[in-house]
């Protein structure tokens, strides 16, 4: 049975690939870290502190336990990172770095590290953005998920380490709240609906963004994971779409189940960020290489997180 060691593990991500993973593994083979302690739903999950920015000990902790698979996914995020560029780097690097070489020495056999459809610029193609095309980021955040992309890839080039990667659109969970992200509102505007409130939206309304139901993401993870080493013919970080969406037409999507609701846009900093990230993407090398298939489409996605929140 493989050992599975997930970082970052009391993130929006990390909560629910954990208990995914402990389905699939068994409770006992997954070790969850984090520097935060794990909420209450974690809590039969065997939990270790650990920071990614300790070399030493993520070394430790992955010969300890002698784990054998490792999903990364410590990380600043994209509105985060802006307020704290210099942190959001070095957590995003050097933790990276740090988990690459540990896996490495420890001759794990396979590293799953999230990249993000941040990783493109205002001079990429927007539109159906291809696989391979310009990537020119302009949040430390995108900086940072361009710059762990080429890590991944030389770390396979050089040392043969089976890292694989996706670059995840915006995340919508129900579960677990999102950690400053610029997609966060797709989650928020659930939450206002549901309470009865109006939403403020930091976006304006025709600000389209390629998102992704939880389950679907959590399923792409695990897929990529295990699909055979032949079949990966990236190694930088794989397109990944499900729909896209903007603010307008997740405010008219959740007016069929709440005719009450409405969406006012005061836009801020966030809004500029999201206007040099693609609207839809192409996601076919992924589609062709691993099988990858969405499942929840708006419509589906919509109905799910209104039904799992009242
Ligand atoms: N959520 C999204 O919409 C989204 C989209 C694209 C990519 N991703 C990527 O997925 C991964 C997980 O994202 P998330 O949304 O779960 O983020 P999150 O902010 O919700 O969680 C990150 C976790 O990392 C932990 N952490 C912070 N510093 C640490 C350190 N030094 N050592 C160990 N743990 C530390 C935090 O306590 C937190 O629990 C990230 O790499 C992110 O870039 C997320």
């Amino acid at each position: 049975m493989k050992r599975v060691l997930v970082t970052g593990a009391c993130g929006q991500l990390g909560s629910e690939i954990s208990l995914a993973l402990a389905d699939r593994y068994g409770i006992e083979n997954v070790l969850i870290t984090d520097i935060n302690p794990p909420s209450e739903y974690l809590g039969k999950l065997k939990f270790i502190a650990m920071d990614v920015l300790d070399d030493q000990q993520v070394n430790q902790i992955i010969k300890e336990h002698d784990v054998k698979l490792v999903y990364h996914l410590a990380a600043m995020l994209s509105a985060s990172g802006e307020q704290n560029p210099r942190i959001a780097w070095k957590l995003n690097m050097d933790g990276l770095i740090n988990v690459l070489e540990a896996c490495k020495e420890n001759q794990v056999d396979r590293v799953f590290w999230p990249s993000s459809i941040a990783a493109f610029g205002s001079h990429t193609q927007l539109v159906q953005t291809p696989q391979y095309t310009i990537m020119d980021p302009e949040t430390i955040y995108g900086i940072s998920k361009l710059s762990g992309e080429l890590w991944c890839q030389y770390y396979y080039d050089r040392f043969d380490l089976d890292v694989r990667s996706v670059r995840f659109p915006g995340l919508i969970s129900y579960k677990s709240p999102p950690g400053g992200g610029t997609t966060d509102y797709a989650v928020a505007i659930f939450h206002s609906a549901v309470r009865g409130k109006h939403y403020q939206c930091f976006l304006g309304e025709d600000t389209r963004l390629p998102m992704m139901f939880m389950s679907d993401a959590v399923n792409a993870a695990m897929a990529l994971m295990s699909a055979p080493k032949e079949s990966i013919s990236i190694r930088s970080s794989y397109n990944l779409a499900a729909f896209s969406v903007t603010p307008q037409e997740l405010t008219a999507a959740l007016q069929n189940h709440f005719p009450e609701f409405s969406t006012v846009y005061q836009t801020d900093f966030r809004d500029l960020i999201a206007k040099t990230w693609p609207r839809t993407i192409d996601d076919s090398v992924a589609r062709r290489d691993w099988g990858w298939q969405h499942e929840f489409g708006l419509r589906e996605m919509v109905a799910e997180m209104v039904h799992n929140l009242t």
